[in-house]
């Protein structure tokens, strides 16, 4: 069997992670305090996360869908505007989003190739891998994932088509990308009735037309046909509601296909390069349980934020240390707090409003974890968040904790004491 080698090919046991629990997220309170998160959000290298997993999920993940840079050696910056038009790129603001640059293709293999191995041990008996990637990198990541789980093990080569401008005038345009799929055995999740489209009005209309159509055997024309190997869906447009803002982000309805084929509700599915989080979204929608790791903080607060919007069960973010901390905010928050006769009322000032992305309230912290039992996120297209929330006072502690991230990504905390708060109320 051809095996693909490069200079600087190896694999060591990578150091395991110390994965600390930062918060609990409550999605609009739903669960606060009892419930158990059973999602988890991870900041962190995913080599290190996947060691440190180990333990706990060898053999457990049923699906693992991630979609890894591309080696397209560029840098993809994030879009942080704050509502202005769509159309003008000149008006929108850019973040540090993450980097795909590499000295060489020897750099990148370096890079995915024990990050693979890492996958596949905690892949389930009959679970399944779905490795996203272009025409940059998919020659090498076939030949790897053949060297891992075996040529046998090979189920699928996805295309995935899309359609939008380009600049290149001296070849066809490349519009589309290419998903590997292996299943860990021959015993793998695939539910051919939960993907099944409609036929095409043609194919209905020469069924209907004609009795010797298809040669006599006529198909089941109101279950619907299981999809060819290519799919067509648009990709997350500019003016398209899914849009976040983060860099190379994928349809919902893409990865909705690959969570009803390849997992069942209850499951387990994990993305260890989730970006904006549309694997988690997905999964939640599906009703199944996710893992999500990414090294970029933007990638881990967007994907918090639009769990948070889509009001899920709890869940839990992990972060890997050694790793990076958050940036410290800017400027800290002009905090009010007013005690009304049942509630406490806690307003930011209008100005901290317009530079906030997301802020959450822990009512009874413990200095430690921090659990959010309420949280204020930014719709991409308003230009400030909610400047006000309230609180029950039943529900809130001794000390307070209000957190926030503003639209830069820098993060702060702002610790009350409410009791003296009310003593001088
Ligand atoms: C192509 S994007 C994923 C996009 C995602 N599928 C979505 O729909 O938004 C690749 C992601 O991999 C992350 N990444 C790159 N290297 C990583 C590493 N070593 N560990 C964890 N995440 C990594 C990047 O920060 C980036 O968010």
């Amino acid at each position: 069997m051809p095996v693909l080698t490069w200079s600087s090919k190896t694999l060591t046991a990578p150091q395991p992670a110390n994965l600390l629990l930062d918060s609990v997220v409550y999605p609009a309170g739903t669960g606060y305090p009892l419930s158990t998160a059973q999602d988890r959000l991870v900041w962190g290298d995913n080599l290190a996360v996947l060691a440190a997993l180990q333990p706990e999920l060898d053999g457990k993940i049923d699906l693992i869908y991630t979609d890894p840079p591309f080696f397209t050696n560029r840098r993809f910056p994030a879009r942080i505007g704050r509502g202005e038009d769509s159309r003008k790129p000149q008006d929108w603001q850019l973040a540090e989003g993450y980097p795909d640059a590499w000295k060489d293709i020897d750099a990148y293999l370096d890079m995915l190739y024990p990050r693979l191995v890492g996958m596949h041990r905690l892949l389930a008996p009959h679970g399944v891998l779905v490795l996203h990637l272009d025409w940059h990198a998919n020659a090498y990541a076939r030949l790897l994932l053949d060297e891992i789980f075996g040529t046998d093990r090979f189920l699928n080569e996805i295309i995935w088509v899309y359609h939008g401008p380009s600049p290149i005038r001296s070849a066809f345009n490349r519009k589309h990308d290419t998903l590997l799929v292996y299943t860990r055995s021959e015993q793998y999740t695939f539910n051919v009735d939960a993907v099944r489209i409609p036929y095409d009005q043609k194919t209905v209309d020469t069924f209907a037309s004609s009795s010797k159509a298809g040669f006599g055997k006529q198909p089941n024309l109101e279950r619907g046909k299981v999809p060819e190997d290519w799919w067509y869906f648009p990709v997350v447009a500019r003016l398209h509601n899914e849009r976040t803002g983060y860099p190379t982000q994928k349809p919902q309805a893409l990865l909705e296909r690959i969570v009803n084929a390849f997992s069942n509700p209850g499951e387990l599915v994990a993305d260890f390069f989730c970006g904006s989080g549309t694997t988690a979204v997905a999964a939640t929608r599906l009703g199944r349980h996710y893992l999500c790791v990414d090294s970029s903080w933007r990638a881990v607060h967007t994907t918090r934020s639009r769990l948070v919007e889509i009001g899920t069960t709890p869940l839990a973010l992990y972060h890997a240390s050694p790793g990076a901390q958050a940036e410290a905010a800017a400027k800290r928050v002009q905090l009010s707090v007013a005690a009304l006769p049942t509630c406490w009322r806690f307003s930011l000032s209008a100005e901290d409003s317009h530079h906030l992305d997301y802020w959450e309230i822990d009512p009874h912290w413990d200095g430690s974890t921090f659990h959010s039992a309420f949280q204020v996120t930014r719709h991409r297209k308003q230009s400030a968040v909610a400047c006000q929330v309230e609180l029950p006072r039943a529900c809130c502690g001794q000390q307070v904790c209000i957190r926030y991230v503003e639209v830069s990504g820098k993060c702060g905390q702002v610790v009350l004491d409410i009791q003296a708060v009310a003593n001088t109320a």
